[in-house]
C-alpha cells in the first residue's frame, strides 16, 4: 500500500513496503542523496535526518512508522543553504571529507531547537552519535556555538 510523506515541505506517495528504511525511501525513491549510508545499524550517524523536528538515525526508522511526521533532511534544512548551522559549518571549515556532515548538520539543528545556547557538554552529549573518520570534532564544536550565537534556534533560517 503507498504511503504518504512530508519529505521537506512536500508531500510524497512512495510504493514501499512500510519496513524499508526511511534512508532508502528518501536516497532511492525520492532521489535525495544527502543522507549517507554510513553503517546500517544506527551507529555512525552519517544518516540522520529530522522526524516531527527530532533527529532520528533514518538507517533505523521504517517508512511505515513515519506517519504524519514532518520528514527534514540536509536538502531541506533552510531553502538557501543559510541555516544559521550552514552558514557556521563553511565559515570554520568544518568539512573534511564531509561524508559524515550531513548527519552532523542535521543533529546540530536538532541541537540547536531544542537548547539554542548549549555548553560544551551538552554539545559533545548531542553530538556523540555521530562519528567523523576525519576527527572534526573540534571544529563542529566551535561552529555550533558560533550558530548558536547566531540564532540557530529559528526554524528554517
Ligand atoms: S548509517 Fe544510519 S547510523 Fe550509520
Ligand atoms: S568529515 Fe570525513 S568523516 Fe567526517
Amino acid at each position: 500500500m503507498p504511503l504518504k510523506l512530508t519529505v521537506n515541505n512536500v508531500a510524497a506517495t512512495v510504493d514501499v513496503s512500510p519496513d524499508m528504511p526511511l534512508l532508502w525511501v528518501l536516497r532511492d525513491v525520492l532521489n535525495l542523496k544527502g543522507s549517507k549510508y554510513g553503517c546500517g545499524i544506527g551507529v555512525c550517524g552519517a544518516c540522520t535526518v529530522l522526524v516531527g523536528g527530532h533527529a532520528v538515525r533514518s538507517c533505523m526508522t521504517k517508512a511505515g512508522a513515519v506517519g504524519s511526521q514532518p520528514v527534514t533532511t540536509i536538502e531541506g534544512l533552510s531553502p538557501d543553504g543559510l541555516h544559521p548551522v550552514q552558514v557556521a559549518w563553511e565559515a570554520l571549515d568544518v568539512p573534511q571529507c564531509g561524508y559524515c556532515q550531513a548527519g552532523q548538520i542535521m543533529s546540530a539543528a536538532a541541537l540547536l531547537q531544542r537548547t539554542p545556547h548549549p555548553t560544551d557538554a551538552e554539545i559533545d552529549n548531542a553530538m556523540s552519535g555521530n562519528l567523523c573518520r576525519c576527527g572534526t570534532y573540534t571544529r563542529i564544536r566551535q561552529a555550533i556555538h558560533e550558530a548558536a550565537q547566531a540564532g540557530a534556534a529559528a526554524p528554517n533560517k
